[in-house]
């Protein structure tokens, strides 16, 4: 039998991997992240043919598309439909509210496999109809885009979404896709997918009535968090809301622009 030998994560390789992911994305991994680290990139050193990490980090540090692989096996992604009931209740009274007013944007801002930007869309498209909302959802991962954009996901997720929605905006996969479903197309085309850096401001994207920045703040320390809240927040339209996880929380970073109007969610004044 062809076994692969292990390959040692050295302290010293480690330590350059955390300085690099800081340096790219802002997550600080502590050393409870080692073997994670070291399991999930060995992928990367087999792929090279490489047998010391040295010389992967030596590949990552001159090429762009290595670094950004790096940063997608090592982002961690889980998400599910209607994740935190809570939000999408204040997303359709939100909704109800402007309702006469312009088309309606909300970001999904660390989107992952795109679960809540579909669940944001489904709410909108219920309330306001195709033509008047938009749902941007970017993430750092390359790869978690890529199966997003698709909106193919496996048929035990469906399981989240209410009722309605499942029966307006999910067609059940048949033959070789008989395990998976679909999100409709028609409500596919309301939302885009790009990437983008949370460190980094975002110039391009226009401003937003509502931010959905969940369960990503957790992996940053506290001044990586305010500077990602600094940045969201330049694409958030006067009055609009930012929303963070249950989870989360702002308590140890003060940012005048923010004042709380429920747990975890945020108006912009
Ligand atoms: C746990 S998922 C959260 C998904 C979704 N918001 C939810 O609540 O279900 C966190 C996501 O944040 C992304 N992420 C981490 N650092 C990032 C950064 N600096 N810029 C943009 N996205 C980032 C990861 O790639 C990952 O997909």
């Amino acid at each position: 039998m062809n076994m692969l030998k292990e390959i040692i994560l050295q302290d010293s390789e480690f330590m350059l991997i955390q300085k690099l992911i800081f340096k790219n994305i802002g997550i600080t991994l502590d050393e409870s992240k080692k073997s994670l680290v070291k399991n999930r990139l060995t992928k990367r050193l087999n792929f090279y043919g490489l047998h010391k990490f040295s010389d992967y980090i030596r590949i990552v540090q001159f090429n762009r598309d290595e670094a950004s692989e790096m940063v997608n096996q090592i982002t961690t992604n889980e998400t599910y439909f209607f994740r935190e009931q809570a939000h999408f209740d204040f997303l359709e009274r939100i909704s109800k509210e402007l309702k006469e007013e312009g088309k309606i944007r909300v970001w999904s801002a660390a989107a992952s496999l795109g679960a809540e930007a579909y669940s944001i869309a489904m709410v909108l498209d219920n309330i306001l109809g195709a033509s008047r909302y938009e749902v941007l959802a970017t993430d750092i991962n390359t790869e978690v885009l890529q199966i997003a954009k698709k909106g193919f996901y496996p048929l035990p997720w469906v399981d989240k979404i209410p009722t309605l929605y499942k029966q307006n905006y999910c067609l059940k996969g048949k033959n070789q896709y008989e395990k998976q479903f679909l999100i409709h197309p028609e409500l596919q085309k309301n939302v885009y997918f790009s990437q983008a850096n949370l460190l980094e401001p975002q110039s391009t994207i226009g401003k937003f009535d509502i931010i959905f920045l969940r369960n990503v703040l957790i992996y940053f320390n506290d001044e990586i968090k305010a500077l990602v809240v600094e940045n969201s927040i330049k694409n958030l339209k006067e009055n609009g809301y930012l929303i963070i996880s249950l989870t989360e929380n702002l308590r140890s970073i003060h940012n005048p622009m923010l004042k709380q109007v429920d747990t975890s969610i945020y108006q912009k004044v």
